[in-house]
């Protein structure tokens, strides 16, 4: 079974969890989009909300309900993927770009499965460079703080601006995105804590503490962890 389809299967498995009636998180990138398009197909009473532009115009096309956050006090459950799943299910997320939208539906969430190919899961966070959403306005001078605290943990990379066809990327929200190559991240919540803490980090892709369940679809099918 090849990543596509690894992703497929984990995407499908989430789908099968959802019920009439419910408040539906619904994640973004690749794997999100099988959960999606497996969640649409089975034609339930639900209303979705989407963490991005881009999952909302694929599931508004394939008939899914929309709402937005705030709509309704609690979402029941989202499923979304990840960019890495390390010990006790703490995630590097944002690797699409949609990490702020992202972590405000999974925290308005009851509970958050992630789903993900098996390539996804490591032993220790950070071989994915870290993405942080910074504001635009005084962005240089956020990304010589942000290098103050990643010196800080003995992280010496200097992150760098997220470009597309050599332009910087915008998020939804019109901000950009630094990408922090750790390497090896050995105390993800004091790192979490201390950059949240750079005025002008609008948030980092270390979801901890959030996730509720993986379904990781691997050779061997779909195996399942809670943190
Ligand atoms: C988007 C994300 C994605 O969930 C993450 O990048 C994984 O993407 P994919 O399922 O395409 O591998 O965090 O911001």
């Amino acid at each position: 079974m090849d990543a596509d389809a690894q992703k497929r299967a984990s995407g499908e498995a989430a789908a099968s969890l959802v019920k009439s009636g419910m408040v539906v998180g619904l994640g973004t990138g690749s794997t999100a989009a099988w959960f999606v398009r497996a969640l649409a197909a089975r034609k339930l009473d639900i209303v979705g909300v989407p963490t991005s532009q881009a999952t909302a115009d694929l599931a508004s096309g394939l008939g899914i309900r929309l709402g937005e956050l705030g709509d309704t006090r609690t979402i029941d459950l989202t499923v979304d993927g990840a960019d890495e799943i390390g010990p006790g299910l703490s995630l590097i997320k944002g690797g699409g770009g949609a990490l702020l939208r992202e972590k405000l539906v999974w925290e308005a969430s009851k509970a958050c499965v992630v789903i993900a190919d098996a390539a996804k899961q490591v032993e220790m966070l950070g071989k994915f460079a870290l993405p942080i959403e910074v504001t635009a306005f005084g962005h240089k001078t956020v990304q010589a703080r942000i290098c103050d605290v990643l010196d800080e943990f003995d992280l010496g990379v200097a992150p760098s601006l997220r470009r597309r066809d050599g332009l910087p990327v915008r998020t939804d929200g019109g901000n950009l995105i630094y990408d922090a190559a750790c390497g090896r991240i050995e105390e993800p919540a004091a790192l979490a804590a201390a950059l949240k803490s750079v005025t002008g980090v609008v948030d980092h892709g270390l979801f901890l503490d959030l996730a509720d369940r993986a379904l990781i679809g691997t050779a061997n099918g779909i195996v399942e962890l809670e943190p």
